[in-house]
């Protein structure tokens, strides 16, 4: 089980493949992202099912009095209007990804590096600075039977990733934060710059660096509240989300 995998790299030893119990702190992970959501197969990307939520606030709180702070609200129990986008696009596409090395910055719910292993893609590796989106993305890779490396460390953080060693970096709304966008802005040009094909997803956002990137497609996407899918018994409502290629 992918869950082993990140006991092991999150512990930073290695944990035998033998059946061991995961570690209490792990597992107490597992049980709150179990126990707060519903396996919900997305209307936009059929191929895939994942956990969510229904709503953000609660579940924040929740997080914060039964495992204490974490780095911020749980983005991971949604699917993010430009992942879904992206996510449809990469399977209505797969030859963006097939057998290639492919990294999915920002990864929450592991959305778009699902569609990409679906997809084809040789390696996933799914990253987020939120060790919940980790343990989710690792259940939610197992159940629709896709094959990710899932990792909390920071590509963002000097050193910590060489953008040679993948071929594709997927960003399924990424530009949500102006505080955090430019950052991310800094890496994906680093990304490109090494030569990777770096893929968005984004609803156009005010931080979107629209000066860097060639639109590849745009999508009318279903969403329940705002712009995620969320696990709620809401009507769709359609929103606009485009498919964005660096080109700088
Ligand atoms: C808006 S959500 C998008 C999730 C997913 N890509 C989707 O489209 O559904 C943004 C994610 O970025 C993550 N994040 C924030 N800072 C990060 C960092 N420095 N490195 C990786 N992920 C980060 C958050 O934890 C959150 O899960």
């Amino acid at each position: 089980m992918m869950i082993r995998r990140i006991a092991s790299s999150h512990a930073e030893r290695r944990i035998a493949d033998e059946p061991a119990q995961l570690e209490p702190w792990l597992q107490r992970m597992v049980d709150f992202v179990v126990a707060e959501t519903t396996p919900i197969t997305l209307p936009y990307v059929p191929e895939i099912t994942l956990r969510l939520a229904p709503e953000s606030v609660p579940l924040w709180t929740k997080i914060e009095n039964e495992l204490g702070p974490g780095p911020g609200p749980p983005y991971w129990a949604f699917a993010w209007v430009g992942g879904l986008a992206l996510a449809r696009y990469l399977i209505d596409h797969p030859a963006l990804v097939a057998g290639h090395r492919v990294l999915d910055f920002a990864s929450g719910s592991g959305l778009t590096a699902i569609a990409a292993a679906k997809a084809g893609a040789a390696h996933v590796l799914a990253t987020d600075i939120d060790p919940l989106a980790v343990v989710a993305l690792s259940l939610n890779a197992d159940a629709n039977g896709a094959a990710i490396q899932a990792s909390a460390i920071d590509v963002l953080a000097e050193g910590a990733f060489d953008p040679a060693s993948v071929d594709v970096v997927l960003a399924g709304d990424a530009f949500y934060d102006p505080t955090f966008a430019p950052r991310a802005l800094a890496f994906l040009e680093r990304c490109r710059v090494a030569g990777c094909d770096v893929l968005v997803g984004d609803p156009g956002r005010a931080s979107l660096p629209v000066d860097r990137l060639k639109r590849i497609s745009v999508q009318a996407v279903p969403v329940t509240l705002g712009f995620q899918y969320v696990a709620a018994a809401a009507d769709d409502e359609l929103h606009a989300a485009s498919v964005w290629r660096w080109v700088e």
